[in-house]
Order: C-alpha cells, then sequence, then structure tokens
C-alpha cells in the first residue's frame, strides 16, 4: 500500500464533457458536422450516454464510489441555440446539476466550452469573429444562476491547444501537417491568439462578478522529452502547443492538466513509440509517467502562484485492470510531483462514462460502461477501487 499524503479538501473524482454524454445537442456545430452525408465520422453523438436526462445517476455513480467531485460541462448550444435567444431551462437544468452534487457532497468542477460551439457561432467565424470574446462573455452571463448555485472551480476552455492544433489540420497545409513526422501539427497561431484572448475577457468577466471563485482553463499536456539531438525540435514543439497557451495561466487561479501519454523527440523529429511497446485503443503509447511529466511542465511555466488540477487523465482500454494499473502508476507520479511541493488540488479520471470519443464509440475510457441501447450505467471494478484510493488516500 501506499500512501499518496492528499491534503485536507482534495479533490478525488471524474470528469465528462457535455457533448461526448448528453446527446441530442442539436443546435451544436459537432453535431451539424457529425450528420452531414459526406461527414467523416464514422459515428455520430446521436443520445451519446443519455446525461441530460439521466445525469442524476451519474451523480450518484461518483456519491456512491465515495469520490468527492465531479467535472462535467455545460453546452453553449443548448444555453443560447440562436444568436441572443436564450434557453432559460437550459440554465435551470446546469443549475439543478450544481444543486444535486452539492446536495450528495460532490464537488461541481464546471467546464463553460469543452470543443463543441453553437453552429450559429462557427457559421460567422468562431472564434476568429472580432466580437467572439463579447459573445462568449455574454453567455457567461447567462450562466451566472448556475455559478451562484455553487461553483467553486470553472474552466473555460478545454484544450484551446487541440482546437488550435485541429485549425492547422483543417488547413490542409501538407508541410505543416507531415513536418513532424507522425506527432500532432503545430497549432494555428492565429486561432491561439483568438483562443487566449476569448479566455482573459471571460476571466475578467467572471471574477469582476464573482471575486471567489477559481478560474482557470485546462490544457492537453504531450509530456515532452527529447533524446540527444531532439532539443531544438521538442522546445519548438512545447512553444507551439503547449507554453503559449500555459503563459496566460500566470494570472488564473489554476491550470488544468490534461494527460494520456507522451511525445519524445530525436534527431530526426517525433520519435514514433518502440515497436514493441504498449499501445491503447486510441493507439497512443501507454505511459502511466506522463501525468507526472505533465504537472512538472505546467507547474514549471505557471510558476507557485497558479494552482494545478488534473481535469483529466485515463487510458482508452477494454481491460479494467489495465486501466487500474494506470491509473495507479499515474497516481504515483503526481504524488511524487506534490512531494516536490507542487500545489495540485485534485484529480479528476477521464472518464467517468464510456462516451462518445468524437467520432467514434469505439475507445472505452470510461470508470462505467453504458449500455447503448437501454442507457444503463454498469460500474466497472475500477470505479469502486478508484473511490477506495480517494477516502483512504492509499494505493491499493
Ligand atoms: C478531451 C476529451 C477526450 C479525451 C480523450 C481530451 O483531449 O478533452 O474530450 O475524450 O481527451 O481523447
Amino acid at each position: 500500500m501506499s500512501a499518496l499524503d492528499l491534503p485536507e479538501g482534495f479533490l478525488f473524482g471524474a470528469s465528462t464533457s457535455a457533448h461526448q454524454t448528453e446527446g441530442n445537442n442539436l443546435a451544436s456545430d459537432a453535431w451539424v458536422e457529425e450528420v452531414r452525408a459526406d461527414s467523416s465520422m464514422a459515428q455520430a453523438s446521436g443520445d451519446a450516454c443519455n446525461s441530460f436526462e439521466r445525469w442524476r445517476d451519474d451523480i450518484d455513480l461518483v456519491a456512491e464510489a465515495g469520490l468527492n467531485a465531479y467535472r462535467f460541462g455545460a453546452e453553449w448550444a443548448r444555453v443560447e441555440p440562436a444568436q441572443g435567444r436564450f434557453s432559460r431551462a437550459a440554465v435551470l437544468h446546469y443549475r439543478a446539476m450544481v444543486e444535486y452534487s452539492r446536495s450528495r457532497g460532490v464537488e461541481p468542477v464546471l467546464t463553460l466550452h469543452h470543443f463543441t460551439s453553437p453552429a450559429w457561432f462557427s457559421a460567422r467565424g468562431g472564434w476568429l469573429a472580432p466580437d467572439a470574446p463579447a459573445l462568449f462573455v455574454r453567455y457567461l452571463d447567462e450562466m451566472a444562476p448556475v455559478i451562484e448555485a455553487g461553483i467553486q472551480m470553472v474552466v473555460t476552455i478545454n484544450e484551446p491547444n487541440i482546437l488550435a492544433v485541429l485549425a492547422t489540420v483543417r488547413s490542409g497545409d501538407q508541410e505543416l501537417l507531415t513536418g513532424l513526422g507522425g506527432a500532432l501539427p503545430p497549432a494555428d497561431p492565429t486561432l491561439s491568439t483568438a483562443l487566449i484572448r476569448a479566455h482573459e475577457a471571460a476571466r475578467t468577466a467572471l471574477k469582476s462578478r464573482f471575486p471567489q471563485l477559481d478560474v482557470g482553463w485546462s490544457l492537453a499536456s504531450q509530456a515532452i522529452r527529447s533524446v540527444p539531438g531532439g532539443e531544438v525540435a521538442a522546445a519548438q514543439y512545447r512553444e507551439s502547443l503547449e507554453d503559449t497557451f500555459l503563459r496566460p495561466a500566470r494570472d488564473d487561479d489554476f491550470i488544468g492538466v490534461q494527460s494520456y501519454s507522451r511525445a519524445v523527440f530525436g534527431p530526426e523529429g517525433f520519435m514514433a513509440p518502440p515497436g514493441d511497446a504498449s499501445r491503447t485503443q486510441t493507439g497512443w503509447e501507454y505511459y502511466p509517467g506522463a501525468l507526472e511529466l505533465a504537472i512538472r511542465d505546467a507547474h514549471a511555466v505557471v510558476g507557485p502562484d497558479t494552482a494545478i488540477l488534473v481535469t483529466e487523465n485515463g487510458i482508452a482500454t477494454a481491460d479494467d485492470t489495465e486501466r487500474i494499473a494506470y491509473t495507479s502508476g499515474a497516481l504515483e507520479g503526481m504524488a511524487r510531483a506534490m512531494a516536490d511541493g507542487i500545489d495540485v488540488r485534485g484529480y479528476l479520471h477521464w472518464s467517468l462514462l464510456d462516451n462518445y470519443e468524437w467520432g467514434s464509440f469505439d475507445p472505452t475510457f470510461g470508470l462505467v460502461a453504458v449500455d447503448p441501447l437501454t442507457f444503463d450505467r454498469h460500474p466497472k471494478p475500477s470505479l469502486s477501487w478508484l473511490g477506495r484510493v480517494a477516502s483512504s488516500g492509499s494505493l491499493i
């Protein structure tokens, strides 16, 4: 048994996002993309996990496992399905989620934007439109009753760095797409700047209305490392994908760290994992040590005044024993970083549910399986294991 030495009030729980679990987000840009006749997506989100109806079950699962935190998202497209037309019912829905979480002793961590935008917002230029920050802030204003119901930590935008990478992918620039030989292409700099602007506007608006609220955003961390000869490529990659987005977080209350695997650079650029490396269902190298590196990397840039919240960490696998082993290794690394004095406020496992993985339901990241016909929830052994780790503070 190894003790994690978690401080009082440490948040230990699980994460989901709105679009991946709710189902039928008809007014979102992702929905439009998924149902197009020539869509590149193998599967559409459809009913997803039907969490828009079953959200109480989800919160109950978290509480009954012995976990004390649940990160979930609000879907902007439900709150503002047409520009300037707000749904009071959607706001009350999310408010009820916050109230219910609190009544079950579960700290609700709210994500305001997780990859998907209202279709109308994307059609008019998305984040690149000059008034995008103002439109985002207006949505946040409408969400005030949700925050007032008991939100302490809010994530403005999930993985802006991946949004900016996707913009490079969409640009079709072959040099950029193939230049890194298998790694993610660089983040689009124009979109990166626009997202930073939107995040800063959101932070200013939220902090002026709710001075006690902890505001941050969450980044995909690649645990970038190099072997001799790969230092320059690794540094460029780190600047484009991570540091550009970590620096603005120096003025945030926390940074959300999201870690799954690592990226190693050598003299020829990105080094594919060795042939005998174990890979997960998404093809990523099985590397539990990534979380410790990701926490240390984020801390090195944001500095001691910005806390760290692990907003995602997990593995796509059909083997729940492997999920437990991976998570155990990741938590050991997190504990080492904390022992060195890094202020980590919580660990939120991705994901509570086997949910919609952006084009497919095949990769299973969940602590809980979901029956696609009845939407019944079937907890896996990893859920009760994680709950025991959270309550005991020890890896068992
Ligand atoms: C995203 C999640 C996604 C997960 C696994 C993160 O990039 O925030 O939406 O499901 O990684 O791919």
